[in-house]
């Protein structure tokens, strides 16, 4: 599923990308490309917390 319209970068593609992001702007620079209108920001945001959610999870886990 497409989450940036503007840039054609689906979900899959943001989620590798912001494993150890820190921001969205790591995960656009990650992706090669710059945010355009904004509208993603939040769910680019949404998917950084769950990929540091899901590692932190794993990390619990091995332990
Ligand atoms: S939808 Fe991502 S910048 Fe427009």
């Amino acid at each position: 599923m497409y989450i940036c319209i503007c840039n054609a970068i689906r979900d899959k593609e943001l989620a590798a990308a912001s494993r150890d992001a820190r921001s969205v702007g790591d995960v656009f620079r990650k992706c090669g490309r710059r945010p355009q209108c904004g509208k993603c920001l939040h769910d680019v945001a949404e998917i950084i917390e769950e990929q540091r959610a899901s590692a932190e999870q794993s990390v619990l886990a091995a332990e």
